[in-house]
């Protein structure tokens, strides 16, 4: 597969570094290892205290984030309310806005909200969720959690595959299908072959190793590789 694709990503694995997973004392040389390691987008992990019991980021963070790289920002929001961080994050430069549809009564308008924001609207979706409301929603993005949220390094929980092929079965090829937790290449092999295409990348697959350009060239061949093995 060659050229551009829908969701961005160079060769149709669309590979999503989650930025809380990497040095944080040292963000600035984070984000240029980063850029040059081939990864598609970063992955911003923003934890409210209340949705999750969890604190992360906010918009100033994703500012400097966008000062620092090219790359798009995809702002994962694990947030009660997510409808009153939209212009905040705009201004910020974050590219694609992920909301979760457990926080939200009205996902049609916020979804309206975030494209007059000049974002491209996501909806992430809880492992106990039943994902019938997000493929209605039928948005360019759709991020199923594979672990609960709030805390990298937990493990995988094992109906993600069949969601995921749940979610593809129902959307058909209008959305991104997206996985979010412990993706290791195992992991991703399976949820790819049911219709995920985009992996966030976090302590399982990339932080901690070495030289970032090797993981993610690895993971990226050895995923494409494995397609239609299994
Ligand atoms: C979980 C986060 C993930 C996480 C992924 O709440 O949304 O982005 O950091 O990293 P690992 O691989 O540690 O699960
Ligand atoms: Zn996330």
């Amino acid at each position: 597969m060659s050229g551009e694709t829908v969701d961005g990503s160079a060769r149709g694995v669309h590979l999503s570094a989650s930025i809380m997973c990497g040095d944080l004392g040292a963000l600035r040389d984070e984000v240029c290892r980063l850029e040059e390691s081939g990864v598609d987008s970063l992955h911003v992990d923003v934890m409210d205290g209340n949705f999750v019991p969890n604190l992360t980021f906010g918009p100033d963070t994703v500012r400097m984030l966008r000062e620092a790289t090219r790359l798009p920002l995809h702002v994962h929001m694990m947030v009660t309310q997510p409808e009153r961080l939209v212009a905040p994050f705009a201004d910020a430069g974050a590219d694609v806005y992920l909301f979760h549809v457990e926080a939200e009564p009205f996902p049609g308008r916020l979804s309206n909200q975030i494209v007059n924001s000049g974002m491209v609207p996501g909806v992430a979706i809880n492992p106990f969720t039943p994902v019938g409301p997000a493929a209605d929603l039928a948005l360019p993005y759709v991020l199923v959690m594979s672990v609960e949220p709030g805390f990298a390094g937990q493990k995988w929980i094992a109906t993600t595959e069949r969601r995921v092929g749940e979610l593809r079965e129902a959307v058909g090829s209008a959305s991104v299908i997206g996985i979010d937790g412990n993706v290791n290449l195992e992991h991703a092999a399976g949820a790819r072959d049911q219709g995920a295409t985009l992996f966030v990348c976090g302590t399982s697959s990339l932080f901690g190793r070495p030289n970032y350009h090797a993981a993610v060239d690895e993971f990226r061949t050895r995923l494409m590789a494995s397609a239609g093995v299994r």
